[in-house]
């Protein structure tokens, strides 16, 4: 994929220890943005810094602390990538713990929400900003077993409309971004559950996490106004027309 420019930027990137994170944080330094990212502990940031070149930063911090996150946010980024997620709880709705479930709104949704109200003031401050929400296809349709998680994500898709109308015309260009299905441990636990026909996908016909990490770097750049407050995923054709990507047959 070709090379990105995003020197002199400054990037913070939610759970970014593993997974699609993980290959974002590599490709966002490798466009020579700083980045910064986020993990839940210190043994997972420093398992993630040992296969990260030296610039990268990592901070211990769970996006539910809400004073923990603004802290980190609040002297200022240029992009935002909420990416930290959780998919259970999985379970059909009469069994699923409320409590679990609650979690994970308060993962996938109002972390995010919180992230990016200790972002704004910065970026409105400075005259313009990105904010990538990682979103999926679950924003739109209902899948069984995923109560929590369509739930969560669909309001995520939301939010990133919600900035986009209050901002958009400050400079702040919002995005949900579908990475399509990538082989990462939130896949293995979905094939380990059994539930719906996501979890029937063989591990080899997953994406590798590369190609929409690139494609969340390829949204922090200009090239990429025309999506702004837009929903894109990997895989539609006019999304990998304007990237430059690949068209599969
Ligand atoms: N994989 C897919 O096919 C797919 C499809 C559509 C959308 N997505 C979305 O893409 C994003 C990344 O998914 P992934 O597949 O890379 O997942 P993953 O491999 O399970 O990684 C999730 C990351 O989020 C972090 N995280 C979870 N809860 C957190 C919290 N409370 N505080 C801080 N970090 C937290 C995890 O940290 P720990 O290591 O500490 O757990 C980990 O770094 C998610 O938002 C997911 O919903 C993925």
């Amino acid at each position: 994929m070709r090379p990105l420019d995003l020197s002199g930027k400054t990037a913070l990137v939610t759970g970014g220890n593993r997974g699609i994170g993980l290959a974002l944080v590599r490709e966002l330094s490798r466009a020579g943005a700083r980045v910064t990212f986020t993990a839940r502990n210190q043994a997972n940031a420093d398992a993630a810094l040992k296969e990260l070149d030296g610039t990268v930063e990592a901070r211990v911090c769970d996006v539910t602390d809400r004073a923990g996150m603004a802290a980190l946010l609040e002297p200022g980024v240029d992009i935002l990538v909420n990416n930290a997620g959780v998919i259970g709880p999985i379970g059909h709705i009469a069994e699923v713990d409320p409590a679990e479930w609650a979690r994970n709104i308060e993962t996938n949704l109002t972390a995010a929400f919180a992230a990016t109200q200790s972002a704004l003031r910065g970026m409105v401050a400075r005259g313009g900003g990105t904010i990538v929400n990682l979103s999926s296809g679950a924003a739109r349709n209902a899948m069984e077993g995923w109560s929590a998680y369509c739930s969560g994500k669909a309001g995520l898709a939301m939010l990133t409309q919600c900035v986009a109308k209050e901002y958009g015309d400050r400079g702040i260009r919002a995005f949900g971004f579908a990475p399509g299905v990538v082989d990462t441990d939130m896949q293995g636990a979905i094939r380990a559950s059994g539930i719906n026909p996501v979890s029937q996908i063989p591990r080899g016909n997953l994406a590798p996490p590369e190609e929409p990490a690139w494609a969340i770097a390829w949204l922090c750049t200009a090239e990429a106004d025309v999506f702004a407050g837009q929903e894109v995923d990997v895989r539609h054709e006019p999304f990998r027309r304007a990237a430059g990507l690949e068209i599969r047959a």
